[in-house]
Parts: C-alpha cells; sequence; structure tokens
C-alpha cells in the first residue's frame, strides 16, 4: 500500500484489554508493507504474547530493554531512530501518564521520549480513568508536543459499562496513521476537491431518480490526495461509505446542492477532481406530498438538464473528469474532455464486468488534454486514485499549467 510501503513503524504496545485488538494493527501494517518492530510494556505481557506479534510482523519484539537479544540494548535509542512513526495503543492511562512527564524506564516510554518522530497515541481505559483530569491534563500536554490523538471511542467497556474508553478501531488508527505519514507527501499544502456518489433528484419526500454509483472511486481519490499530504475536500452525494479520517467531509444530496458545496469548497483549490456520477436529469417540479398511487395510473415526468458542474468550474486549478461510457469509449471521453476543457479524463467502459461502478477494482484508460493515451490495467480503486495523482503532482509541478 502507497504510504506504508517500505516505513519503519514502532508499535508500542501497553497492558489493557484492547491489546488483542494491536494484533490485527500490527498484521494490517505488516501486509500493507511496513516493517513493524513491536515493544511491550510488562503488563501488555500479561494480556498477549510477544510471540503473537513476533508472528505477525516477523521482526524480534522488545520486552526488556536489558534484554541482550534486543536491538535497544544495543543501541537503547535504536528504534526511536530508525521509526517514521510511533504508534501507541492502547495508550493506558499510566503510559500517559509516564510519557507526559518523560519516563525512560521501559522500551515505549523511553523510544517516545528518544524519538524525533511523529507520535500517534491510541487511548484506551475505563471510563472514570479517561474522565479523570489527570488524564485529561497529561493528554493535553502530548498534545502541545505534536503527539496526534486518535479516540477514544464510545461504547461498551471491560467493565461491563458505556462511556468513552474503547480503543478506536483498528482501520481507524491505520487510516490516522496514513495522514500522519502523509504530511510530508507531494501533495503537502496543495487543496484537493474531490467529488463522489451518485446525486439524487427528488420526485416527491420520499422518492428520487439517481444512479448506482457506490461513490468508491471519489473517497479512494480523496483518500489518496490526504495520504500524499493534501488538504483533501470530499464533497459526496448519499453512499454508504464512511468518509476518510483526515478529509473535510461535505455531504450533499442533489447536483444543485453538489454544485453550491464545489463552488465553495474551490476557494484556494488546486485541482478538482469530479469523480461522482451527477444526475444528468432531476423533475421539474418535485411534488410537495407523497404522490398516491390510489389516484393516479401513471404520471408523465417532465425533466430539466441539471447543471454541469465540472463544465462550470473554470478556474486557475486542474480539472479531471470521469467519463462512464458503454460504447465508443475514447472517442466520447476525448469530446468530454475537450467539451469541459480538462486537463484530464478517467475513461471507464461501463460495459466490463470486472470494473467500474460498484466493485473495488477499476480498468481505466488516462486521456490527457495534449492527447496521451495511457490505458491501465485492472486495479484497486486507491491505486487507480493514485495514478490519476500522479498526473495531477505533473501539471501542478509542471510550469505554466
Ligand atoms: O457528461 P458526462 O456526465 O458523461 O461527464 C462526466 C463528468 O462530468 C464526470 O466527471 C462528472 O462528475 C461530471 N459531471 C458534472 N455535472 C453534471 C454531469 C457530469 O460535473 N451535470
Amino acid at each position: 500500500m502507497r504510504g506504508l510501503e517500505g516505513k519503519n513503524i514502532v508499535l508500542g504496545v501497553c497492558g489493557g484489554i484492547a491489546a488483542y485488538k494491536v494484533a490485527d494493527l500490527a498484521s494490517k501494517l505488516t501486509q500493507g508493507g511496513a516493517t513493524v518492530y513491536v515493544l511491550m510494556t510488562r503488563a501488555a505481557q500479561e494480556f498477549i504474547t510477544p510471540l503473537t506479534f513476533r508472528s505477525l510482523t516477523g521482526q524480534p519484539v522488545t520486552t526488556d530493554m536489558f534484554d541482550a537479544q534486543s536491538p535497544l540494548a544495543v543501541q537503547h535509542v535504536a528504534l526511536a531512530g530508525v521509526a517514521d512513526a510511533v504508534v501507541v495503543a492502547p495508550a493506558t492511562a499510566n503510559t500517559l501518564a509516564r510519557l507526559a512527564t518523560g519516563m525512560a524506564d521501559e522500551p515505549v516510554s523511553l523510544t517516545v521520549l528518544a524519538t524525533t518522530a511523529p507520535v500517534l497515541l491510541a487511548p484506551a481505559m475505563d471510563g472514570g480513568m479517561w474522565e479523570d483530569p489527570t488524564t485529561k491534563g497529561n493528554l493535553a500536554r502530548l498534545r502541545e508536543r505534536g503527539f496526534t490523538v486518535v479516540g477514544p471511542a464510545h461504547g461498551r467497556l471491560a467493565s461491563g459499562k458505556e462511556g468513552w474508553g474503547r480503543m478506536e478501531e483498528p482501520v481507524a488508527i491505520l487510516d490516522t496513521l496514513r495522514y500522519v505519514l502523509g504530511r510530508d507527501g507531494d501533495l503537502a499544502s496543495k487543496k484537493i476537491v474531490v467529488t463522489a456518489g451518485g446525486t439524487q433528484e427528488p420526485l416527491d419526500p420520499v422518492r428520487h431518480l439517481t444512479n448506482p454509483s457506490s461513490g468508491k472511486m471519489g473517497f479512494a481519490v480523496a483518500e489518496a490526495a490526504r495520504d500524499r499530504g493534501a488538504q483533501a475536500v470530499l464533497v459526496y452525494a448519499p453512499t454508504h461509505l464512511t468518509p476518510p479520517v483526515g478529509v473535510k467531509a461535505v455531504p450533499v444530496r442533489t447536483a444543485q446542492e453538489m454544485q453550491e458545496a464545489v463552488d465553495l469548497s474551490l476557494s484556494g483549490a488546486h485541482a478538482l477532481v469530479m469523480a461522482a456520477a451527477v444526475a444528468d436529469f432531476r423533475p421539474v417540479k418535485p411534488e410537495t406530498q407523497k404522490v398516491k398511487k390510489e389516484y393516479t395510473q401513471g404520471i408523465l415526468l417532465e425533466l430539466e438538464r441539471t447543471p454541469d458542474i465540472l463544465k462550470a468550474a473554470q478556474g486557475d486549478f486542474i480539472r479531471v473528469g470521469f467519463a462512464a461510457e458503454s460504447q465508443e469509449l475514447l472517442k466520447n471521453a476525448t469530446d468530454k474532455l475537450r467539451a469541459k476543457s480538462l486537463h484530464l479524463i478517467a475513461a471507464n467502459d461501463i460495459t466490463a464486468t470486472d470494473s467500474g461502478f460498484a466493485t473495488d477494482a477499476n480498468r481505466c484508460t488516462l486521456l490527457d488534454r495534449e492527447g496521451v493515451v495511457e490505458e491501465l490495467p485492472l486495479l484497486p480503486k486507491l491505486e487507480v486514485a493514485h495514478r490519476i495523482l500522479d498526473r495531477v503532482v505533473g501539471y501542478l509541478t509542471r510550469p505554466g499549467i
């Protein structure tokens, strides 16, 4: 996975029941291409064994800095030096207190104190401990030091009570880590506006015209932009997806609302990527009350064109569109590229069964305004998103776009 590949992640595990979930995090990080070095406090080993992490990461696990086999025994700040990021999960109340006061008598706090890499904390503890002003104060001090905090979440706690104190899910920790790692990426300080999903055009209060867009492609572009350091704004029509962490999410419903949100978001933007499937037509006069089938045998709908958001959004930024076509793919995409005055268009053959609307993969051809045609193989949507952003970066770094 771009962003994690080749990165050294130091994962400090502390003594809380959520430690078992950190095994999943270690596994996901390793599968994403990171080298994961696990450090464990003594209390962590009461909940989960070093062998679990050793097996999942393929790396030695440090439990004791005086252990002659540990890299920390040779040079006690060794891992602090190689880390691209340090993640502490679960970050218990005890460990937060120790980190806040600069203790260094076990591997996790020692490494956090010694490192200059970004530190991500995923607190987990009993609700009462979380609410205690001491914990709040410790966390405030750690935030002041530039540490990023993810969670805790609300829900069932080990005590059986409901409250704040559950460790965030591994996917949310991973997402936040990718955001932290990407801060100096090739889109750092760039604002990228992305649209996603299929707009809904109301017929009456309970019915609408829409299309089967899942929103996955646009969400992937926003996620990839975030992972490369961009300030990503995601304007999205209704979908089942959760907006990625670290992305400014703007929910909308209709084409009209999407246009208004895009126009507002475009101030100071460097690129607009329109992955939304915008309805081309909308009912001229939506009914204010639910249409009752008992009163009518049929309806003749009068439709009008929706605004063409992409065509109207002209300015000093890179414009990327998508073309979903069932015939004459390249010709139709080229016509759209010109008609909407785009820099780049991603053309999809919607008759292909393995790519397109609701799938996780996409096979598309990128056509640019200079006439270059790049046929991409079937790729995960996140990778397609990166290929598109590679081209956006190309335009942004080219003088006189
Ligand atoms: O013209 P067509 O709908 O095929 O063009 C597709 C591209 O234009 C997509 O990038 C889509 O998001 C954008 N579009 C738009 N406003 C519309 C229709 C499409 O911005 N009303």
